[in-house]
């Protein structure tokens, strides 16, 4: 939902800025743009469409100076459609103060009036000028004091944000502000940066100190200073970041998506082996109270993870879960007993609707477990400050907008906390335990053996891509994986693709079924297997297409009197299916992407964190 950047140093600010914005090019991708302060003046450029646009828009004009400040933004349009006019930087009207900004100012309208009321005229759509006009009003009336100025503006926002500001007169510093919108300073030697996110700027610096909400961040070349948002002075120690620079980077494949599909052997590995050293006391112990239920609530791919993660809990520990759309959970009123426990995912850690269900988690004094990603999100911080606890998944930074590697890892986190727990309910024994263990420490390689068979998928979306409808449909864990397909395959190929519990099959959603149509059903339940043959030939009866997504046949069914075509995967326990069952359909989400001519990395209207309502 917008990138943001900045550097401030002795090297030239525009091409670091330019490199920053494309590696947050991820968070937003309908405009750009970027101011540098040189010699008094500021020097804004922008461009609708892709970050290419304004490179090449650069490139043509060759600025004949070097600034040594600037700030640069990536947009994902929410106020103002995509336009020249619309993309930041926003600017006053005397083109003293440049702004960039990632969030929503949610009384801009208010302010707007205001601001108009006092002669002031807006030259684009966008909530973030106010903060431009607002600032040059503050200026005006704190005769010239940047940083108060500063100050008075923010106290009068409403919403989110992540802003970064330049002024004129101040051309040896950049000041930034957060309020519920990512904000990271990466600390250099004799140069400073600033970004939503830390890929932006670890191929110069991976120290880092990480923004908490309400608080202020002046950078100098030399040194940074942090402040509450009333102007006191804070001391916080820095984080060092280990992603290493390569692993935001394609590596030779043609999208980040495909380098992440195929991350994911090695993600998966790294996240089992990480597990036992996570300390999962103080949630397990919670109130002192026995866990007598979870709650999961995540958003987009990660609620498919908690989706699968319920039917793991309820399989192995005996618990009951509750699966929670992040974004519903939110302003539900949860009817909460003691014994409860809540468990947030989320790849990102920043995804508005996620926050604000651990906040009302946090309000219901429920024991919280994050799952996430990201090391140092506003998630993680968050847990820990209220007393919970947090697993990280190791997949390292994923890029492409559509999740691939952060879904397994996930699942892989969700199943090792399901045997753990299955131990302490005495739902599993000690040897079963083992053989649970042994069978996920397997699957990373099981992983890798099915992206070897990668050329199938790829000739499989070369005949089908053009198919108008796609339908997933399984049972139990299955449905889970179906809903992850779906999405998948919507995300990036723009196909309408639905998934279906498969025995819903026959109260509705048959109905849409014809010549037209592919139906994808994955059958790894094995107790089910037959009922889902069923279902294929339902839908095969009325002209569809099928695939199926399996196991290989141990001698009873030809599967090739089942479906038009079959995709077997590697062997293991029915249960932990999802971590295997689900990279079929990511192949061919992405290969039916790359066969429509679409960018796979940066789908129409998505966002790869979503920070706004
Ligand atoms: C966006 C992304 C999805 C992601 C969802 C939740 O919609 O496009 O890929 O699953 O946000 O993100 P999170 O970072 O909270 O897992």
């Amino acid at each position: 939902m917008c990138g943001i950047t900045g550097y401030i140093g002795r090297q030239d600010a525009a091409p670091y800025l330019l490199g920053a914005l494309k590696k947050l090019e991820y968070r937003g991708y309908d405009s750009s743009g970027l101011a540098l302060l040189h010699d008094g003046e500021l020097i804004v450029r922008k461009a609708k469409g892709r970050i290419s646009v304004l490179e090449e828009r650069l490139m043509s004009e060759q600025l004949p100076f070097m600034a040594n400040i600037g700030i640069a933004h990536t947009r994902w349009a929410t106020h103002g459609e995509p336009s020249d006019l619309n993309s930041h930087p926003h600017t006053d009207s005397e083109g003293r103060i440049a702004v960039v900004h990632n969030g929503i100012i949610e009384n801009y309208l208010d302010l707007k009036k205001w601001l108009q009321a006092r002669d002031v005229v807006f030259a684009s759509d966008t909530d973030t000028e106010v903060i431009a006009h607002l600032l040059n009003y503050y200026y005006k009336a704190r005769e010239g004091k940047f940083f108060e100025a500063v100050l008075d503006a923010l106290a009068r926002l409403e919403g989110s944000y992540a802003i970064a500001i330049l002024c004129t007169d101040y051309p040896d510093r950049i000041i930034a502000a957060r309020k519920d919108s990512p904000l990271i300073i990466g600390l250099g030697e004799g140069e400073n940066f600033l970004a939503s996110d830390a890929p932006a700027f670890i191929q110069y610096t991976r120290e880092a100190l990480f923004l908490n909400d309400g608080e202020l961040v002046v950078l100098y070349n030399d040194h940074v200073d942090l402040f509450t948002n009333t102007g006191e002075k804070l001391l916080r120690d820095t984080t060092h970041i280990e992603w290493d620079a390569e692993s935001a980077e394609k590596g030779g494949y043609p999208h980040f998506m495909l380098k992440e599909i195929h991350e994911q052997p090695k993600a998966l590995n790294d996240t089992y082996k990480k597990f036992d050293e996570i300390k999962l006391n103080d949630w397990l112990k919670g109130d002192g109270s026995p866990i007598e239920r979870i709650i999961i609530t995540a958003c987009g791919t990660a609620w498919h993870a908690a989706m699968v993660g319920k039917r793991a809990f309820e399989a192995l520990a005996r618990i009951p879960v509750d699966v929670e759309i992040a974004s519903e959970f939110r302003y539900g009123n949860p009817v909460i007993k003691s014994g409860d426990r809540v468990i947030v995912i989320s790849q990102s850690g920043e995804t508005a609707d996620t926050l604000a269900a651990m906040r009302l988690a946090k309000e219901k004094q429920l024991p919280i477990l994050a799952i996430t990603n990201v090391l140092g999100s506003t998630l993680a911080r968050e847990a820990i400050s209220n007393g919970g606890s947090v697993i990280y998944t190791l997949a390292g930074p994923e890029i492409a907008v559509a999740s691939t590697k952060a879904f397994t890892t996930q699942l892989m986190c969700l199943y090792l906390l399901a045997i753990k727990l299955g131990v302490l309910n005495k739902t599993i024994s000690d040897s079963d335990y083992s053989t649970y263990r042994n069978e996920l420490a397997q699957i990373p390689e099981k992983a890798a053996l099915l992206l070897k068979q990668q050329e199938v998928i790829q000739k499989f979306a070369a005949l089908q891509f053009n198919k108008d409808k796609v339908f997933f449909m399984g049972r139990q864990f299955d449905y889970a994986v179906s809903l992850e397909a779906a999405l998948k395959l919507k995300e990036i190929s723009y196909t309408h693709s639905e998934s279906f519990a498969a025995g819903e099959l026959k109260h509705g959603p048959i109905a849409l079924v014809d010549t037209r149509t592919l139906v994808v059903a994955i059958a790894t339940q094995r107790p089910l297997f037959e009922k889902l043959v069923s279902n294929i030939k339902e839908v095969a009866a009325r002209g569809a297409a099928t695939l199926l997504i399996t196991f290989a046949n141990k001698g009873k069914t030809n599967y090739d009197e089942v479906a038009d075509s079959v995709f077997i995967i590697p062997d293991t326990i029915d249960t932990f299916s999802p971590m295997l069952s689900i990279i079929p359909a990511q192949l061919f989400a992405y290969y039916c992407s790359i066969q429509k001519g679409n960018d796979p990395d940066k789908p129409r209207n998505l966002a790869k964190s979503v920070t706004v309502e």
